[in-house]
Order: structure tokens, then C-alpha cells, then sequence
């Protein structure tokens, strides 16, 4: 681990006797107690934490759930309508599922702008970066097939849509539709795959975050100056510092959270989602979950061959490769300086970035017509244009501001008010934890 050598004693005789059979105990004060962290680190590096609470909700709520849930087309529907109305605090478990799936995308995505902010996915994070991709990746799959266990009409029409998607690919298309489908239509087989693997696959983002938080302990955590650790005066003990700062981070997060369950507990799903799937009659609009709108805008901007792509392969190209782009941020972005902080073009460019996929967001929400499929296809070309040009080119030209020598003279000159800083170039590179 980062923190080096473990200072860990047993108190007791039962403890010494744990510690020399299954040293549990010493790992878990080796990485939560005594393990030394950024002293300057900002309410920003509190997702992580807000990520792994909203991880649990959703398992417990989810097992819950389970026990009362049918999964066959002529029950789910009614089942979950049982579990609003006859279970005991059956309405709380569903709205804090629903609610909660939510919150862990708000979360997620706030992490991730934060990663791409502070330039945490550069070396030697890279591994812990890509470790976050296939968790966020997991994430899409289960939240997709959970809103299909309701068998409302957005369930099943999204179901429809985006499993329509695949037959887009040469050759193995149909094939891997009809592997998703159980058949060539969505129908029971779907929904008894579905959740077969929405009640798996968490456990297998459990997995991964285990793994992606031990990558964080290795190479320990960046802070908002992008300069490694050097000293003992520039970290602090995770407890209490952090786990104070975490705690108070994740009591907010959650009264908003508690907010949308108590007052407002539909108002991020959709209400075609209270009527019962019928496969004979389309909804008007069919619109996926919000944090997948960005992504629908892009599948929806291609309307235009590109030489034998034909405009629908386009569309789920470039919709998987929007999401593709993010597992090598680590080698497309050329920059010496790790934060942008000390970067003014990037800083601006990413404020853009995340309006333009904001922007995305709403374009998803938008029927595919007239004006609406111009400016996704503009927002779209930023979108790419970010990650694919404008962070190795501006790696090269930009002209960072001067860097602090460490940590430490960092936070002083801010409580001082005035920064004394010579120009240090040495941020991006991995030095030794003291
Ligand atoms: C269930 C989802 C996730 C959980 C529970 C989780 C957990 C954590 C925790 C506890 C930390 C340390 C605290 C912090 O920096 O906030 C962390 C850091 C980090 N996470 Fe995640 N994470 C998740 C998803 C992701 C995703 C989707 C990405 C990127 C695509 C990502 C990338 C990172 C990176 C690069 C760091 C290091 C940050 C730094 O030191 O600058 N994580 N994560």
C-alpha cells in the first residue's frame, strides 16, 4: 500500500490473536485509519465515498426488491404495483431503488468530470481510470436491464429500441439480438435474462470497485495542484481528516437524495412507465432513463452515410465509441501538467465539454427532427473533438501557469493570500510517496 510500513498494534489479545491468523483488522486501519492523504484535497474527491454508499443502497434495496418481484410478463407488472401498495415500506425500498439509480449516475458523472478536471487518469492512474470505465460500463447494463423488470410501456419499448440497435452490425448483429432477446422478439425470455443478470451484475461492480480502490491505494490519490506527494507535511490521516469530510459530503448528498425519494419521487421517470407494456401499441416518444440521453442524441445525430457506414451502423458506432473514448484519456491527452488548474485553455475547453454534454443530455430528450439533429451533430463533433483533438494538440501548445514546488507550499501561499511559486514542470511525473 502507499502508506508504506503499517503501524497497526492490537489493542487486546483477541485482536493479536486475529492479526497473526487473518490480519483484516491491520488492513482495514492500514488503509482507512492511518492511511496519509493530500492535505489539500476538495469536496470534489468526495465521490468516490458518495459512490460506494449509493452501491450499497442499491444492493440492499435491490435484494429486498427481489423477494417480492415476479419475473414473467403476466406478473412483473402487477408484482411491482403489489410492492407499492401491500409490502411493508414497499413504496420506500421501490423509490429509493429508482431514486437511487439516479443518484449514483449523478454521482458518477460528477467523479468522472472531477478525474477528467484534475488529470487524475494519468500515469501511473491509468489502470485505476480504466478499472472506473468498466465500472461506469457495468453501471449502463445493469441500470438498462433494471428498468425493464417494471414491464411498463417505456420499459418495454426502450427494451425494443435499443436491443434493434444491434442487427446494426455486419454479420453477427441479428445473432447477438437474438442472444439478448431469448428469441427474435421482446417477450419473457428478455425480461427472465434481464433479471437474471440486473440481480448479478452489481455484485460484479462490487468486485470491480474493490479492485479500482486498491489501484487508488497503490499509487495513492491526486489533489486539486496535480503535483505527487513529497512529505510527510503534505498528507494528512484518512481518519479523521477524510473520513470527517466523506461523512459530511455523504449526509448532503443523501438529504437531496432523501428530498426526490420523499417529495418528488417520479419526477426523473417517466409516466408512460405506469402503464403496462403492450407491444401493439408505440409511445409517442420513447425515451431512455436522462443519464443515457447523451448518449441517444449522438446514436441519433449520424443521419448520414460515411462511405459503406450506413447511417444507422454510424450511429451505434458512434455511440459505443463515445463511451470508448474514455479508456484511452490516459494516452490522448499529452499535457506535462497533470490539473487544470494551472492549465487556462483546458480549463476552458472542459467547462465547454461539460455544457456541451449537458447540452447532449437535453438533445436526447428532444424528438430526432428539424433544428434539434443540427445541433446534436454540432454537439457531437465537440463531443469527439475534445478528446480526440483538442487534448493531444493542446498538451503540446499550451503554455501552463506556474506550478507550487509541493503540496505544502501550495496551501500555504493560499492561507498566506499570496502565492511565492517558481515554475516546476515536474507534476505529471510519478515520484516515490514519502
Ligand atoms: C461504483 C462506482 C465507483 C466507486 C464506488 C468509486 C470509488 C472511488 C473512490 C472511493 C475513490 C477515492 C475517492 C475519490 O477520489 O473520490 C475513487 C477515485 C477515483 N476514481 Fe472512482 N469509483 C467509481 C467509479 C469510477 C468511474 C466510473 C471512474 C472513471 C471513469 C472512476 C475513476 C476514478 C479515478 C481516476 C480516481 C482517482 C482520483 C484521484 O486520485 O484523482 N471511478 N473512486
Amino acid at each position: 500500500m502507499a502508506g508504506g510500513h503499517s503501524t497497526y498494534t492490537p489493542s487486546s489479545g483477541i485482536g493479536r490473536w486475529v492479526d497473526q491468523r487473518l490480519p483484516l483488522p491491520r488492513l482495514v486501519y492500514d488503509s482507512f485509519v492511518a492511511y496519509p492523504v493530500p492535505r489539500n484535497l476538495n469536496y470534489a474527491y468526495t465521490f468516490g465515498g458518495i459512490l460506494s454508499i449509493m452501491l450499497v443502497v442499491q444492493i440492499l434495496t435491490g435484494v429486498v426488491l427481489a423477494m417480492h418481484y415476479a419475473a414473467s410478463t403476466e406478473l412483473a407488472f402487477n408484482s411491482v404495483e403489489k410492492i407499492m401498495r401491500d409490502v411493508n415500506s414497499g413504496w420506500l425500498l421501490r423509490y429509493l431503488h429508482a431514486n437511487g439509480a439516479s443518484f449514483f449516475f449523478i454521482a458518477v458523472y460528477i467523479h468522472i468530470f472531477r478525474g477528467l478536471y484534475y488529470g487524475s487518469y494519468k500515469a501511473p492512474r491509468e489502470l485505476l481510470w480504466i478499472l472506473g470505465c468498466i465500472i461506469y460500463l457495468l453501471m449502463m447494463a445493469t441500470a438498462f436491464m433494471g428498468y425493464v423488470l417494471p414491464w411498463g410501456q417505456m420499459s418495454f419499448w426502450g427494451a425494443t429500441v435499443i436491443t434493434g440497435f444491434f442487427t446494426a452490425i455486419p454479420l453477427v448483429g441479428e445473432w447477438i439480438q437474438q442472444l439478448l432477446l431469448g428469441g427474435f422478439a421482446v417477450d419473457n425470455p428478455t425480461l427472465n435474462r434481464f433479471y437474471s443478470l440486473h440481480y448479478l451484475l452489481p455484485f460484479m461492480i462490487a468486485g470491480v470497485v474493490i479492485l479500482h480502490v486498491w489501484a487508488l491505494h497503490v499509487t495513492g490519490q491526486t489533489n486539486p495542484t496535480g503535483i505527487e506527494v513529497k512529505s510527510k507535511t503534505d498528507t494528512v490521516a484518512f481518519t479523521p481528516y477524510a473520513t470527517i469530510k466523506d461523512g459530511f459530503a455523504m449526509v448532503l448528498f443523501l438529504a437531496v437524495f432523501a428530498y426526490f425519494v420523499f417529495y418528488i419521487p417520479n419526477f426523473l421517470g417517466h409516466a408512460d412507465n405506469y402503464i403496462p407494456a403492450n407491444s401493439l401499441k408505440t409511445p409517442a416518444h420513447i425515451v431512455p432513463e436522462w443519464y443515457f440521453l447523451p448518449f441517444y442524441a449522438i446514436l441519433r445525430a449520424i443521419t448520414f452515410n460515411i462511405g459503406p457506414i450506413d447511417s444507422k451502423l454510424g450511429g451505434v458506432l458512434a455511440m459505443f465509441g463515445a463511451i470508448a473514448v474514455l479508456f484511452v484519456v490516459p494516452w490522448l491527452d499529452t499535457s506535462k501538467v497533470r490539473s487544470a488548474v494551472y492549465r487556462p485553455w483546458y480549463k476552458l475547453f472542459f467547462w465547454l465539454f461539460v455544457i456541451d454534454s449537458i447540452f447532449l443530455g437535453w438533445l436526447g430528450s428532444r424528438p430526432a427532427e428539424g433544428v434539434y439533429v443540427v445541433m446534436s451533430q454540432i454537439a457531437t463533433a465537440y463531443y469527439f473533438g475534445f478528446f480526440i483533438i483538442i487534448m493531444p494538440l493542446l498538451g503540446l501548445i499550451e503554455t501552463p501557469r506556474r506550478l507550487p514546488n509541493s503540496i505544502t507550499e501550495a496551501v500555504l501561499a493560499k492561507t498566506k493570500g499570496s502565492a511565492t511559486v517558481t515554475p516546476h514542470s515536474a507534476a505529471a511525473a510519478p515520484e516515490k510517496r514519502a
